[in-house]
C-alpha cells in the first residue's frame, strides 16, 4: 500500500512535468489544417474565377489583396510582400488558414482573411495557382557559390541538412501536398521568412522542418539561396528523374 502511494505520487509528478514543459505534452500544433479527403476536395474544387473577384475586394478598413500583392499576385508593391502567382494551391490555402487561425502571425494578413470562408480561401488559392510564375529582376553581379548549389541538390550531411530540391522539386516548383513553389520568389521576402523561421517567429511549418533547416544556415547561404531561387524560372527546366527514365 505504502509503495503504491509513493508510485502514485511519482506518476503525478511526471504528469505535471509533462504538462508544464513546453515542447512536450503542452505543445500546440503548428497548424490546424489536416489534409482530410474533405479539405483536399475543397481545395481541388476551388473556383479561380471567384478568386479573381475576391482579390479586388476592399472594405473600409482592409485593403484588397492586389493592393499589396499586385494583380494576379504577380507584382507585389514592396519587396517584402510575397509573390503568390504560380503557387501550389494547397500551400496557399494552408497559409491563409494559418493566418486566420493565428498560427502564422501577421496583423495585416490576419485582418485580410478574417472575413473570408474556407471556400473563398480555396478560390483564392486556385486563382493564384492558375497564374504563371513571374520573373524577378536580380543584380547580375551577385553570384551564387558552388557550395550553395551543393545545398540545393546534395544538402549537407554534417549539418543534417536535406537537399532543398528533395522537397521543393528540382525546379523549385513545389510538391504535394503543401510544399511551396519557391522559384521566382522575391529575394527580400525569401530572406525575411527564412530569418523568421530561424528566430521562431514563423512557426506554422509542420514538424518544424523549415525551422530546423533555417537555423543551420548562415546569413550568406540564405542570401545566395534566395538569389538562386529568384533566378530559377529563367533557367532551362531540369527534367525530373522519373521522366528521364521514361524517355
Ligand atoms: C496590407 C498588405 C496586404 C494585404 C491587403 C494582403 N496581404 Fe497577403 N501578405 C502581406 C505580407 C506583408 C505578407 C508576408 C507576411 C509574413 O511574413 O507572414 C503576406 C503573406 C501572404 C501569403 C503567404 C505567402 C507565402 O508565400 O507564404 C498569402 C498566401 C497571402 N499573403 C495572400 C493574401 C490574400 C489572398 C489577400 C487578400 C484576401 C492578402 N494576402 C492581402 C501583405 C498583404
Ligand atoms: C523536408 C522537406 C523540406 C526541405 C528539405 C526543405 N524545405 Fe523549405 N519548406 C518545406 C515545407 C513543407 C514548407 C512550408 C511550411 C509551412 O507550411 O510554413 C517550406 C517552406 C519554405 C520557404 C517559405 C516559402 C514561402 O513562400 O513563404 C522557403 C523560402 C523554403 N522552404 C526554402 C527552403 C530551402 C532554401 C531549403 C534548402 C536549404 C529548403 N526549403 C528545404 C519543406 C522543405
Amino acid at each position: 500500500m505504502g509503495v503504491l502511494k509513493t508510485m502514485n505520487r511519482n506518476c503525478l509528478t511526471i504528469l505535471l512535468a509533462c504538462v508544464a514543459a513546453p515542447g512536450l505534452a503542452g505543445a500546440e500544433p503548428s497548424s490546424n489544417v489536416a489534409w482530410t479527403v474533405e479539405t483536399h476536395s475543397m481545395v481541388k474544387h476551388g473556383n479561380p474565377e471567384i478568386g479573381a473577384d475576391i482579390e479586388k475586394v476592399e472594405t473600409e478598413d482592409v485593403n484588397a489583396c492586389l493592393d499589396c500583392h499586385g494583380e494576379r499576385g504577380a507584382e507585389p508593391d514592396r519587396d517584402k510582400h510575397p509573390t503568390l502567382a504560380g503557387q501550389v494551391a494547397a500551400y496557399t490555402f494552408k497559409q491563409l488558414r494559418d493566418y486566420k487561425d493565428g498560427k502564422r502571425e501577421n496583423r495585416r494578413m490576419e485582418e485580410a482573411v478574417e472575413r473570408l470562408s474556407d471556400e473563398q480561401l480555396a478560390a483564392l488559392a486556385a486563382w493564384y495557382a492558375s497564374q504563371p510564375t513571374p520573373t524577378v529582376e536580380t543584380d547580375p553581379d551577385d553570384k551564387v557559390s558552388e557550395e550553395t548549389l551543393q545545398l540545393v541538390f546534395r544538402g549537407d550531411k554534417k549539418r543534417l541538412i536535406q537537399p532543398c530540391a528533395s522537397c521543393h522539386g528540382e525546379n523549385g516548383e513545389g510538391a504535394i501536398i503543401d510544399v511551396p513553389s519557391i522559384a521566382g520568389q522575391n529575394v527580400k521576402y525569401f530572406v525575411q521568412t527564412m530569418k523568421d523561421y530561424a528566430a521562431d517567429k514563423r512557426t506554422n511549418d509542420i514538424y518544424g522542418r523549415m525551422r530546423i533547416i533555417a537555423k543551420s544556415l548562415s546569413r550568406e547561404e540564405i542570401n545566395e539561396l534566395a538569389l538562386y531561387y529568384a533566378r530559377l524560372p529563367e533557367q532551362p527546366r531540369r527534367t525530373n528523374l522519373f521522366q528521364a527514365l521514361l524517355q
